[in-house]
């Protein structure tokens, strides 16, 4: 199983506002609610995988509605109620001036006891999961080691941790020794502090980190593919050649896939195909959709990874 912790969940509020004007009485004339947060969007394509997965993290009293889109995808989840409400992000989306605006929430704030609570929670799903996901942004009264903490918590259990943050929670969180980092290449490069400017640079790079004790270090670089570093080899994946339609969401669906080739002990060149497939079908489709089983069966065949003996 794979269980993916979202510690600041989201209720995505994308209001279609025609003609859109600051500090005016603006009419909205449609909404779109959806459910978000990084781990909830991965849980969403692991699930499209035919995945065995579960969702934890904070919900608050507000939380309902994700766990009721949770319920109907038939996706497990366990989530520590909190006093406060979760966070709730605003898009809005103008189709005559063609401007998209995002207002996005910090989130909540959460007591010790409700932090500990989700602790004990995923100390205990970390023994009956073959891979943990840790993705997103912490809340602002948490520790910024939080996803350290829950590394060296787990660690001896022989779970696999993927770390997919960004900032502080990044750059301690890989001090824990997950088993896989995912950042794009400017969460690696505001981490490294290096511009990171060739190919080789981003190996090196890499080659430096797995030396720290992490097993994968998958660089993703938007339309310019990844870059996958282990042990023992580097890959290059280009991107699959597809029409675009959105980017939202693409670094969660190559979690997953990532995800599900580790929690099936796949070959790294098969799990790096079905990441880079999965990543491919939610660009392939408009707004923050997760990817389709029967497109990344497809994609799969197109991926190309050049290797790169270390
Ligand atoms: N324009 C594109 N063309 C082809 N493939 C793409 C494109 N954008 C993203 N991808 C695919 O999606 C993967 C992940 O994308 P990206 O590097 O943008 O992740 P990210 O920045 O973590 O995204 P997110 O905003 O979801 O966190 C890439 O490695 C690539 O396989
Ligand atoms: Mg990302």
């Amino acid at each position: 199983m794979v269980t993916t912790v979202t510690v600041n969940p989201a209720i995505d509020r994308t209001l279609i506002v025609n003609d859109f004007r600051l500090g005016a009485v603006n009419r909205v004339s449609r909404t779109i609610i959806d459910a978000g947060g990084k781990g909830v969007n991965v849980a969403k394509n692991l699930k499209n995988l035919g995945c065995d997965v579960k969702c934890l993290g904070f919900m608050g009293p507000n939380g309902k509605y994700i766990e009721n889109v949770l319920s109907e995808l038939g996706i497990k989840f366990n989530f520590v109620q909190i006093k406060n409400d979760i966070r709730t992000n605003i898009k809005i989306v103008d189709e005559i001036r063609h401007t998209y605006t995002d207002i996005n929430e910090a989130g909540p704030d959460v007591s010790r006891g409700e932090i500990e609570k989700l602790i004990l929670s995923i100390n205990e799903h970390a023994d009956l999961s073959d891979v943990i996901v840790l993705s997103g942004s912490l809340l602002p009264n948490m520790d910024k080691d939080f996803y350290r903490q829950i590394i060296e918590k787990v660690s001896g259990k022989g779970v696999k941790v993927i770390l997919d943050a960004d900032g502080d929670a990044l750059k301690l969180g890989v001090e824990g020794k997950p088993y896989m980092i995912k950042p794009n290449i400017h969460e690696l490069r505001r981490m490294t502090g290096k511009n990171l400017e060739s190919v080789d640079e981003i190996i090196e790079e890499g080659m430096r980190i797995i030396e720290s004790g992490i097993s994968i270090v998958a660089v993703s670089m938007g339309g310019s593919g990844s870059i996958v570093v282990t042990k023992e080899k580097a890959y290059k994946v280009n991107p699959i050649k597809v029409q675009v339609k959105g980017t939202v969401g693409a670094g969660d669906a190559y979690v997953a896939g990532f995800a599900y080739g580790l929690s099936k002990d796949l070959p790294i060149e098969e799990a790096i195909k079905m990441a880079s497939s999965a990543s491919t079908s939610v660009i392939m489709r408009e707004g923050t959709k997760a990817c389709s089983l029967k497109d990344v069966e497809e994609l799969k065949e197109k991926v190309e990874i050049e290797v790169i003996e270390r």
